[in-house]
């Protein structure tokens, strides 16, 4: 498939927005002209009466294709709340081009079979990259190390027991030390047991009001500092999953200024929303980590501007209607992220004016690209032809009926917002789009 992609806005890297043309052949992004240059002329020059789908980018913004590190795809095991099939889908309508699941499945991802499941799948699915993460432990029970080795070789792309921290520190050095030893990152859940009573919610403001047990900052925070002393130790690239808290922000952004080869990642819910905004016991508003306080929230849009926090994750994690109608107490942990993390964190932060475009669109195509060692998310002659269209003017309220996600667990459903995608490339297809797109000889 060749694709002619006219007049769209593309970021110039000195953060200006400027009219360009780009030309998508073999599966990557073969040239790049600037709008002044006429479509007609580049196509009697280029096409060379090969087939080709012009798409018009006017007054539409052009990305690299969005990252999401952090996704929970639920297959195999629990179709009923995503499948591999759904999930891509509901990637490709929220923009993006490449995401990495996480293995706390039925069976666990800790064997090489279930990596080479999720890859078949995957490959007969609609095309967004899908990069398995494998467990550290069997079953995510934390007693005994997967085998890393052989989960690399069958193409896993890093270890974590997302879902639940690693308790015993001995179990997480000894994972570090054999991650480092191949060249792997351990990618972390932050959650000390000993500090968590069965909670749903936050230890703060919602907690006490409705007299409830909370789930305290020092949880998420021991681990974050355990872990960052470990990393130290084995050199192991160490990457803290949804950080939620102020103390885990000043323990990265210490280890960070020490040269400790660490990462982390937010997600726009706890960018966005705090433990004040949950309007009741509605299981939407239920995740683990969960919602903080504002002074949390402030801390994390603090550190997502200074790089303590190098990229935005959806931590999209589908349920089923019926599982979350069983109450903030009793319903699992989590929302689904997809189809409104662009349109979120670009209504409330870059129309407000706080944060540029650019930080933005870095913060979920190049930085997770560098954090991982991808060969994407960058818009350049020669890189994969991985792209996302957007229309950053209407604006359209949530409505999870719309959701190509199984998953309709938003706190955000009636939310006014702008920036949509409207189509999304991978390698040179056109995996998903708004519109029915037309080819033409
Ligand atoms: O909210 C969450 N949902 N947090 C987790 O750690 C797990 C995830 C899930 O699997 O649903
Ligand atoms: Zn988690
Ligand atoms: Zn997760």
């Amino acid at each position: 498939m060749t694709i002619f992609i006219k007049n769209a806005n593309v970021l110039n890297g000195q953060g200006e927005l400027k009219a360009t043309h780009v030309w998508v052949e073999d599966g990557k992004i073969a040239r790049i002209f600037p709008a002044d240059q006429a479509a007609e002329e580049i196509i009697r020059e280029l096409a060379n009466g090969a087939e080709l789908t012009e798409i018009d980018g006017t007054g539409k913004l052009l990305t690299p294709g969005l990252i999401d590190m952090h996704v929970h795809l639920r297959e195999p095991g629990f179709e009923h709340k995503e499948t591999i099939a759904s999930g891509t889908e509901a990637a490709a309508k929220g923009g993006y081009t490449t995401i990495a699941c996480m293995p706390n499945t039925k069976p666990v991802t800790d064997k090489p079979e279930v990596v080479e499941l999720i890859l078949d799948k995957a490959a007969q699915a609609n095309g967004v990259k899908v990069l398995p993460y494998a467990a550290i432990t069997y079953n995510e029970l934390g007693r005994e190390l997967t085998d890393f080795a052989a989960l690399k070789a069958a193409g896993a792309v890093g270890f974590t027991d997302d879902g639940v921290g690693v308790q015993n520190a001995q179990m997480m050095k000894d994972a570090m030390r054999l991650a480092a030893s191949i060249d792997m990152p351990v990618i972390a859940h932050c959650e000390d047991d000993s500090l968590v009573v069965g909670a749903a919610v936050t230890d703060g403001e919602f907690a006490r009001k409705h007299g409830l047990k909370g789930i305290p900052n020092e949880s998420e925070a021991i681990h974050v500092g355990r872990d960052i002393l470990l990393a130290e130790a084995t050199g192991v690239h160490y990457h803290v999953c949804h950080v939620s808290t102020e103390q885990s922000i000043r323990l990265i952004r210490l280890a960070k200024s020490i040269g400790i080869n660490v990462t982390a990642e937010v997600c726009p819910h706890h960018l966005i929303l705090s433990d004040e905004d949950i309007p009741g016991m509605d299981a939407n508003w239920k995740m683990n980590p969960p919602l903080r306080s504002p002074r949390d929230v402030e801390a994390c849009i603090a550190a997502l501007e200074d790089g303590t926090l190098d990229i935005i994750v959806t931590d999209h994690a589908p349920h089923s209607a019926e599982e979350k109608a069983k109450g903030m107490e009793l319903a699992p942990f989590g929302i689904t992220g997809f189809e409104t993390a662009f349109p979120l964190l670009y209504t409330k932060f870059v129309k407000t004016g706080r944060w540029s475009l650019e930080l933005l669109v870095q913060r979920m195509t190049a930085d997770p690209a560098r954090v991982f060692r991808l060969d994407s998310g960058r818009l350049e002659t020669g890189a994969p032809a991985d792209l996302t269209l957007i229309d950053l003017d209407s604006e359209r309220a949530v409505d999870p009926a719309t959701f190509a996600s199984k998953g309709k667990n938003t706190p955000f459903t009636g939310w006014k917002l702008q920036g949509w995608p409207t189509m999304t490339i991978v390698g040179g297809q056109i995996v998903w789009s708004e519109k029915t797109i037309t080819t033409s000889a």
